[in-house]
């Protein structure tokens, strides 16, 4: 392998079970010790992918290659490298966190020593050395993802592949995994990980695709795609209908970005590029016009308003779309 070639390479990569098109014509890659995030609501073709990559399916056109190796033909060489943790977590709840982990040592062809050996290791670094005796049914959801984690890296994978890893956990859980993601890629692990959340794209990856609907739709940092959402928000809600007009009008001399204001039951939204250096303006002129207002305040775009401005609808509306074609079948 030379270093000029990405560690994940995927060229025109498209897939199809039957009618429905699951990928369609996805080209992207990662350089080595980068993480991707793969950004995309319910349905749009991210575990396919990664199952592409992971040799678990084939596509239906197209290519790729993981560390060199043609993820189509060289099944074993490519699974031998590859670690993959995701949301059907590879867990066998009647073991527990030690046993799961010795086994999957034992099947990487690891001596028993070895395996015990690794499996400590495993728990001290997931914070599970408490539990590490326990049966995995007792663990919480955090604890059981942790696990799934550390078994995917019992080989030390030079490439990881992370499916929706936080999704269903609570927040505190999530910023547990976030760190430990953080220290993988440290030490140099090439990593794609999917996620339908913005935020965990943003704290994470180096760089984002969005994928929609099987294709990709936008490519780039956290902070270009955000700008191509629109920057930030400041809204204010009214405290009288009657000033709501009043309000608009002062609103849209600080728009710089479309769509310019929006109005919804008394809060007016404005969508601008420097958020805080336009705050203290905003609130002299609203002063100066008289208005009275109950709520001011500035957010970041979501994972929605990146949908938006890309595709004209939200997130949620693109999974309601995409209804058909569960058939449960994997
Ligand atoms: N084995 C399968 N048979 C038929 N359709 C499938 C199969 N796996 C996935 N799909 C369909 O392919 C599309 C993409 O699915 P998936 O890759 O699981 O999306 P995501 O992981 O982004 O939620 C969906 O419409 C899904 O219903
Ligand atoms: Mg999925």
């Amino acid at each position: 392998m030379t270093t000029s070639v990405p560690t994940i390479d995927v060229r025109n990569v498209s897939k199809r079970y039957g009618k429905i098109e699951a990928l369609n014509d996805v080209s992207l890659q990662v350089e080595q010790g980068a993480i991707l995030g793969m950004l995309g609501p319910n349905g749009a073709g991210k575990t396919t992918l990664v199952k592409i990559l992971s040799s678990l399916i084939k596509p239906s056109s197209g290519y790729a290659t993981v560390a060199g190796y043609d993820v189509a033909k060289q099944t074993r060489q490519v699974r031998s490298i590859i670690g993959l943790a995701g949301q059907s977590a590879a867990v066998d709840e009647n073991l527990t966190g030690r046993e799961n982990l010795v086994l999957v040592a034992r099947l990487y062809h690891m001596s028993r020593g070895e395996s015990r050996t690794r499996a400590g290791e495993l728990l001290e670094q997931f914070n599970l050395v408490e539990s590490g005796d326990r049966t995995a049914k007792t663990y919480s959801g955090g604890m059981r993802r942790r696990l799934d984690l550390a078994a995917s890296l019992v080989a030390r994978p030079q490439v990881l592949f992370l499916d929706e890893p936080t999704t269903g956990l609570d927040p505190r859980s999530r910023n547990d995994l976030w760190d430990v993601i953080r220290e993988l890629v440290k030490a140099g692990t090439t990593v794609l990980l999917t996620t339908q959340y913005l935020d965990e794209a943003d704290q994470l990856a180096d760089r984002i695709s969005v994928i929609d609907r099987g294709s990709l739709i936008a490519e780039g940092t956290a902070s270009e795609l955000k700008q191509r959402a629109g920057s930030e928000f400041i809204a204010v809600q009214a405290q009288e209908h009657d000033q709501i007009s009043k309000t608009v009008e002062v609103m849209r001399r600080f728009s710089t970005e479309e769509p310019a204001v929006t109005e919804h039951d008394r809060r007016i939204t404005v969508s601008v590029t420097d958020g805080s250096a336009l705050l203290a303006g905003i609130v002299r002129e609203l002063d100066s016009a008289g208005v009275a207002v109950t709520d001011l305040s500035m957010r970041q775009p979501t994972l929605d308003d990146v949908f938006l401005a890309l595709t004209g609808r939200t997130a949620e509306e693109t999974a309601e779309g995409d209804g058909e074609g569960e058939d449960g079948g994997d």
